[in-house]
């Protein structure tokens, strides 16, 4: 079962940009987009790159590696190489923290 997991206050979050944050064994990419924050995994489908390290183009990452982009809100992998999404994570902003549901990675 999820547990909503109190994971940055929101000020402190780049607009933008991706941040790595490690959480319950789950190593997740942030990206603040004003109001907003989005989260996936941080490795990418593709080849593992960090895909907080990518640049962002309005809604979607785009890996630092082979170039993939993949949609921010959904993970779907938008591009070649990469052929899976990337998992996401449901975020919820409340009093300004991020919360993540989250569970133990196995
Ligand atoms: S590692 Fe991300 S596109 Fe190859």
């Amino acid at each position: 079962m999820d547990e909503w997991v109190r994971i940055a206050q929101l000020d402190q979050l780049p607009d933008g940009r991706g941040v790595r944050v490690d959480a319950f064994g789950h190593r997740i990419a942030l990206f603040r987009l004003g109001e907003a924050v989005y989260a996936l995994a941080d490795r990418c489908s593709h080849a593992e790159a960090s895909l907080s390290e990518g640049e962002v183009f309005e809604d979607e990452i785009e890996c630092p590696r082979h170039g993939a982009t993949f949609n921010l809100a959904t993970g779907e992998a938008l591009t070649l190489p990469a052929t899976k999404p990337q998992q996401k994570y449901d975020v919820k902003i409340a009093d300004g923290d991020v919360f993540l549901a989250l569970q133990e990675a196995s």
